[in-house]
């Protein structure tokens, strides 16, 4: 089933049930080898699956609820279908801060085990309709909890090593992370820092993206930030007054309603890399890969 959380649509399912997580793989075309996020109630059910530590303690505190997905290694005998660590020995948590996914896991008590609603590859759902659009048909079920009011992902940190690196950039920066501990960023890790699910081309819409576009013809669909350029044949603004948070609740959205064929391209204007920006920059390239 389709449940809401405050970053994007999840599909979720019981995640010590391995015939259930199969599902989720199979119905959203996802290759075995990236692992899932499980999400839970609240640390004291975290810390049923994973081996927990200062730094984890420190982050829960802070960001918890919220959209940071710590990254620590599977308890000995964790009940977790290991498909959900994709046979790896670490397992990706977080507590949710949407009501309504607090309200489904409180009653569950468990883990619940959602990557995003979309199949592989493409752009992560922000509303219910957008779920229906990618999954419907193929899943039982979707919770409409309204638009998600972040809009991107969660950011996804690495805790089983010295020095905690960032996986996956997303809605918690990492100026806001290292207020609490130093952190990594993605740029100038080592090697074996990297997400699986990073690797691919991703969020991608069927027709081409054009990035830093310092103009735009009429056969394009415009995605603007701050004051929009002229002759575009269609635009969505991410942010009139050039907000970066506002930017990032509208980005999935406005990619997917800009995706139609009639456009030879969406051509993106540019968006600073600073705070959220970076996650958000980070969506784009990938979505022009
Ligand atoms: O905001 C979010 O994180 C949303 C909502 C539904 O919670 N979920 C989400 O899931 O974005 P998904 O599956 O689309 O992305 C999960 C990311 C992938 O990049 C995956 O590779 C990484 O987390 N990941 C999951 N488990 C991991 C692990 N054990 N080690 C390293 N990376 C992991
Ligand atoms: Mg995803």
């Amino acid at each position: 089933m389709a449940i809401p959380t405050e970053t994007v649509y999840g599909l979720g399912a019981d995640a010590t049930n391995g015939s259930a997580i199969a599902g989720i793989y199979k119905v959203k075309a996802r290759p075995q080898f990236n692992p899932l996020i499980v999400h839970v109630a609240n640390a004291a059910t975290a810390r049923r699956y994973v081996v927990w530590n200062d730094k984890a303690e420190r982050l829960a505190a802070a960001f918890w609820p919220g959209p940071l997905t710590l990254v620590l290694p599977r308890v000995a005998d964790c009940p977790i279908s290991e498909l959900v660590s994709a046979g790896g020995d670490t397992l990706a948590i977080r507590i949710p801060a949407h009501p309504v996914a607090q309200q489904l896991l409180r009653a569950f008590g468990g883990g619940i085990a959602a990557p995003s609603a979309n199949r592989s590859g493409r752009v992560s759902p922000t509303t219910a309709p957008h779920v229906e659009e990618e999954l419907g048909g193929a899943i039982p079920l979707v919770i409409d909890g309204g638009a998600c009011e972040v809009g991107l992902e969660s950011t996804v940190i690495d805790l089983t090593g010295d020095v905690p690196g960032i996986l996956r950039p997303g809605s918690i920066t990492q100026e806001q992370l290292n207020t609490v501990i130093p952190v990594q960023g993605r740029d100038n890790n080592g090697e074996g820092l990297k997400s699986p699910g990073m690797l691919e081309s991703h969020y991608a819409p069927s027709i081409k993206v054009r990035l830093n576009a310092t103009d735009v013809t009429n056969d394009e669909a415009l995605l603007a930030f701050g004051t929009p350029l002229s002759g575009a044949g269609a635009m969505l603004n991410l942010s009139p007054t050039s907000d970066l948070i506002e930017s990032a609740a509208n980005l999935f959205a406005h990619l997917r309603a800009l995706d139609h064929p009639r456009w030879r391209a969406i051509a993106v204007m540019p968006v600073p890399y600073e705070g959220i920006g970076t996650a958000i920059n980070d969506r784009l390239t990938r979505a022009a890969a």
